[in-house]
């Protein structure tokens, strides 16, 4: 029998949970079926995401085991972030001594664990590699760069990534279309989202202070019958109060007169409304519900049947294309290309500005749901993600 395999995966903010669940059980898997070629799996979560609400209960529904290391990082500026998590790493990487460090996504914990890995001469796989939005306000681009500029694998969701990779010089042996690990969560929790009821989800996770009587008035299920949905956290969308103030102004003027609204907070956000008094505005508005962030599979539910998405997330955008939700994707540009519709996806980016934002919503109100899978977003990626490990 060979010695083991030491993988050390890293995951540290909710987009992460969903690329490393498939990964762990595509790895146990693997052990079960190949006792000759064991892999032992380490798994870390740099703590950059600790509420409950946007942590543990993604663990808990999507079955991921309880992290080996948990560096509690927390909030703090982008510096402090990078900076305090590689000084962590770096003690975690010398004891556990992994042959390979897998980083997942775009966030503050993936750039921050690249460089420790290199610096400590460790080996370096990059899954959701080649990603570029071409925007380096973007923190994530900024991230996505570093890590794929010090891979040793660059696993990549589609033939766009692999180019712009090959565009900035990366050896061709390096890059693997392996397709899109997301969805492979997304297929194996469909059916527990199906079953799952709209009114209910709701319900459980309107904001308390905001809806003191929640528990006395029970949402009927017919209000539900037609929905739009949405979630915003982009500092470009957030941050500034004319910018909020004017989305609040569209979506509680025009989309909630038309179907409820429901609005999923995302801390950040929810600090902001507050601070730029936005919250009576929100809080009052007739078909505007204010959620907590919901869980997994609550999300894929809404999303399953929602008449129309606003997002600026990501990975909502490319769940949209899968499912064909008509995605308005309130950013001026993506790093997914293959989720909009010139590409036959259903995404269109309108960026903050009103009129390309309620004209799209318009046009995608006549819209049927008309689902895409782009080449080897089949549900299988994970697979074959730990089969190029394992083979060397
Ligand atoms: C991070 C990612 C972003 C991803 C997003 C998804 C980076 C650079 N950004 O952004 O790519 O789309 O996660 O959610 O890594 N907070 C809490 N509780 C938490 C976490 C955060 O209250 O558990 C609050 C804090 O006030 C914090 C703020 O949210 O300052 C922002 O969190 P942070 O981790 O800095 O970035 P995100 O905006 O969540």
């Amino acid at each position: 029998m060979t010695a083991p395999l030491r993988i050390l995966s890293v995951v540290g903010a909710r987009p992460n949970f969903m690329k490393i669940a498939p990964f762990a059980r595509a790895v146990d898997a693997h052990n079960a079926s190949d006792p000759e070629r064991l892999i032992e799996h380490f798994l870390l979560h740099t703590g950059q995401h600790y509420d409950a609400a946007m942590s543990a209960s993604f663990f808990d529904a999507l079955g991921i085991p309880e992290p080996d290391i948990d560096l509690g990082i927390g909030s703090g500026s982008h510096a402090e972030q990078v900076g305090r998590t590689m000084m962590a790493f770096e003690s975690v990487v010398r004891d556990r001594k992994p042959d390979w460090i897998i980083v997942v996504g775009d966030v503050n914990a993936t750039c921050a664990c690249s460089i420790t890995a290199k610096k400590e001469h460790v080996q370096l796989a990059h899954i959701e590699a080649g990603l570029r939005s071409f925007d380096l306000e973007m923190p994530e681009e900024i991230n996505r760069m570093v890590c794929d500029r010090l891979s040793d694998r660059l696993y990549v969701t589609d033939k766009l990534a692999a180019a712009n990779l090959r565009a900035e010089g990366v050896p061709e042996d390096r890059i693997r279309f392996v397709g899109n690990i997301m969805i492979d969560t997304l297929d194996a929790n469909i059916d527990r989202a199906r079953v799952l009821d709209i009114a209910d989800i709701v319900q459980s996770n309107l904001i308390s202070d905001y809806a003191p009587e929640a528990s006395a008035f029970r949402i009927p299920h017919s209000a539900f019958d037609t929905y739009a949905l949405m979630t915003l956290h982009r500092p470009s969308n957030v941050d500034k109060p004319e910018v909020l103030g004017s989305l609040v102004e569209f979506f509680t003027g025009t989309v909630c007169k038309d179907m409820p609204l429901i609005w999923t907070l995302h801390p950040r956000t929810r600090e902001r409304l507050v601070s730029f008094g936005l919250w009576d505005k929100v809080a009052n508005c007739e078909g505007l519900w204010l959620v907590n962030p919901f869980g997994y599979h609550e999300l894929l539910r809404l999303n399953m049947d929602a008449r129309v998405f606003f997002t600026d997330s990501g990975g909502l955008q490319e769940e949209c294309c899968v499912l064909g939700t008509p995605c308005v994707t309130l950013r001026f540009n993506t790093e997914r290309p293959v989720t909009l519709v010139e590409h036959d996806g259903v995404s269109t980016l309108v960026g903050n500005d009103l009129a390309r934002i309620s004209e799209t919503y318009q046009s995608s109100l006549s819209l049927q749901r008309r689902p895409h899978r782009p080449p080897l977003w089949d549900g299988h990626t994970a697979e074959r993600i730990v089969a190029d490990l394992v083979s060397g």
